[in-house]
């Protein structure tokens, strides 16, 4: 009996050719990104690399993106930086939805008192209504949040107009784009996003490694201390096979996106 996998939305498997591009940085070129020596500069170079592709996928600069253990811990990390901020200047108020993965439900409702989440409905087909964004604005509103794909009935949610809303009220904008990346064509320039989360094993590169794309001018307290990676916002020595993964996945992503997103929409 030959088994069918259908559950694309769960993890992807890894494409061949992602596969291909990490086995070096297993074995041979095994370096730290932060060793000053030539095994260092040769996984430094990789990820740099990686950086470009991934960038490139989103409309994005390499300086903002950074990368993560995957989708869960970028999602935490936006909500919790921002959080501890506003808490700083007597707390505040978050926008997100009823319908968020749990990454960011569960987030929001680990928060400390003195941040105020409200969570939106979704019309009958998982849809945000954007005019519901912006009525539920406050003036100590910090963050909106709302998910680009749904992961459980795929929804495609309406960012750019959500985002122009937010650019003009000045309030940061997160999307976890965990199951849009890859799978349908992602501007953050034209989505008006602050922050988007994304993950590589839900585009056919390996799981535990993602990235969170930061907009040039915000700066987030780090998530994970210890070390300057990540431009000082990230610890932790790079998984630079992982990434060098997330990086092929992105430039396949790019090059097949329109051929591959036209195949599933048949389907
Ligand atoms: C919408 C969404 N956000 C976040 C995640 C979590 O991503 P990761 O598994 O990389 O932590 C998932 C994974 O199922 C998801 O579908």
């Amino acid at each position: 009996m030959k088994t069918v996998y259908l559950d694309y939305a769960a993890t992807t498997p890894v494409d061949a050719r992602v596969l291909k591009a990490m086995l070096p940085y297993f074995c041979e070129q095994y370096g730290n990104p932060s060793s000053l020596y030539s095994f260092g500069r040769e996984a430094r170079r990789a990820v740099g690399q990686a950086r470009r592709q991934l960038a490139s996928l989103l409309g994005a600069e390499p300086d903002e993106i950074f990368f993560t253990s995957g989708g869960s811990e970028s999602d935490n990390w936006v909500i919790r930086s921002l959080s501890e901020e506003a808490l700083r200047h007597g707390g505040g108020h978050i926008i997100t939805t009823k319908v968020e993965h749990h990454a960011v439900l569960r987030a929001c409702e680990a928060l400390p008192s003195g941040i105020e989440v409200t969570y939106l409905d979704v019309d009958s087909e998982g849809r945000v209504q954007p005019e519901a964004v912006e009525s539920s604005l406050r003036p100590d509103t910090f963050l909106v949040s709302v998910m680009a794909a749904n992961n459980e009935v795929g929804t495609i949610e309406p960012i750019a107009e959500i985002g122009a809303i937010c650019r003009a009220h000045g309030v940061f904008f997160h999307t976890d784009a965990v199951q849009a990346v890859g799978h349908i064509p992602v501007s953050v320039k034209e989505w008006q996003v602050d922050a988007l989360s994304l993950s590589g094993h839900k585009l056919y590169g390996p799981k535990g490694i993602g990235a969170l794309y930061l907009r040039r001018g915000h700066k987030l307290a780090p998530f994970i201390h210890g070390g300057e990676q990540e431009r000082g916002l990230r610890a932790g020595t790079e998984n630079t096979a992982g990434i060098v993964g997330l990086g092929e996945a992105a430039a396949i992503a790019a090059a097949e996106l329109a051929e591959e997103s036209a195949r599933l929409q048949g389907l």
